[in-house]
């Protein structure tokens, strides 16, 4: 074999210490592409990055931050939703959140402002990218009555991220994030837009883990490939086994229709590992919750939707967990 970079399955199980099997469920659920041996078509190759990119047990964190990026490039699947009431779940559980509006339609900073007046003195990622501000100064808390939510806003100016300097951008939260030795944050989690724009590749870069909001009557296995694949360039850019994906799981999920549950099986069989028990009920309280400015585990604490995002914290928060180790 003459590139160095290309190995063969044999060679990948024993890099990752798995069976043959495992391998091969790893390569369909991961969508990785095989090159034909230039010796022997018969023989099929593997980028030994992408392959270093899958191996799961030494995921070493060696700042206290965990960061989650939400990421669908399917619109109104619940990202905005998601984020924000994990962060809240989170923070309710007295960690030390931040939660970054990555989005330019800026829809989180909408959902938890109060005025336009409010939202218009923020300082965006687009400053600090700039070097206008220092990250810190783009920090703003928001206190709820039982807990607080440190945030960073977005506006329709963070539009001019995606149109200049693109490939500059893209490692700026990484190197950033990875530096912030005295980060006060447990978690910090970033909602995007639905595009493949510069922002939302900076976020899937600069985070350790991506958190796949399907809607069911939207479902396209399609479209979960593409983000599989998104999270494949990223790694080979960070040259680590991050931004891993975290998961998928239903959002906006109705019981009562068929679609929905085959939407739920479709994903699983593509998604064995990745597929999180924890649907999100289409729920009414859920939908309000925006325009009380408070997340759904403060505007309805007992709701379904609550319930649900409370759970689907626990097993965000078991998983990332249990994939990583810490220095801190
Ligand atoms: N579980 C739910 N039950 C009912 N309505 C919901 C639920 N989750 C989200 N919604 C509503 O669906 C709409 C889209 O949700 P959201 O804005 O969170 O999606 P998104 O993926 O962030 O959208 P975009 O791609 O535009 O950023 C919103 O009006 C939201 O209030
Ligand atoms: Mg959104």
């Amino acid at each position: 074999m003459s590139n160095n970079n290309l190995i063969s399955a044999s060679e990948a199980c024993e890099l990752l210490s798995i069976s043959p099997d495992t391998f091969r469920r790893l390569v369909r659920t991961n969508s990785i592409t095989t090159i034909p041996d230039p010796t022997d078509a018969r023989v099929k190759l593997y980028d030994r990055d992408l392959i270093i990119g899958l191996k799961r047990p030494a995921m070493t964190i060696s700042t206290r931050h965990k960061v989650i990026t939400l990421s669908n490039n399917k619109g109104g699947v619940s990202k905005t939703t998601s984020a924000i009431s994990l962060a809240a779940e989170a923070a309710k559980e007295g960690l030390q959140v931040l939660l970054i509006d990555a989005a330019p339609q800026a829809s989180a900073t909408i959902s938890l402002y109060e005025s336009e007046k409010e939202i218009k003195e923020n300082e965006l990622l687009l400053g600090w990218l700039k070097g206008n501000v220092s990250f810190e100064e783009l920090i703003k808390p928001i206190v709820f009555e039982k807990f607080k939510i440190d945030f960073i806003a977005s506006g329709s100016k963070n539009d001019q991220i995606d149109r200049s300097n693109p490939l500059e951008v893209v490692p700026a939260l990484r190197e950033f994030f990875d530096s912030w030795e005295d980060s006060p944050y447990d978690y910090i989690f970033i909602d995007t837009d639905p595009s493949f724009g510069t922002l939302v590749s900076m976020a899937q870069v600069g985070s350790h883990f991506v958190l796949c909001p399907v809607q069911a009557d939207v479902l396209s296995v399609d479209g979960t490939a593409q983000l599989s694949r998104q999270l494949q360039r990223a790694r080979i850019l960070t040259r680590s086994p991050f931004p891993a994906l975290l998961g998928f799981f239903l959002s906006r999920f109705d019981s009562r229709r068929r679609v929905c549950k085959e939407a739920l099986e479709t994903l699983k069989a593509a998604y064995p590992d990745y597929v999180l028990q924890t649907v999100i009920p289409d729920n009414v309280r859920v939908m309000e919750s925006p325009a009380q400015k408070a997340p759904i585990n403060l505007t309805a604490p007992d709701s379904k939707g609550a319930l649900a995002y409370q759970s689907l914290w626990q097993e965000v928060r078991e998983r990332v967990e249990r994939s990583i180790t810490t220095n801190s």
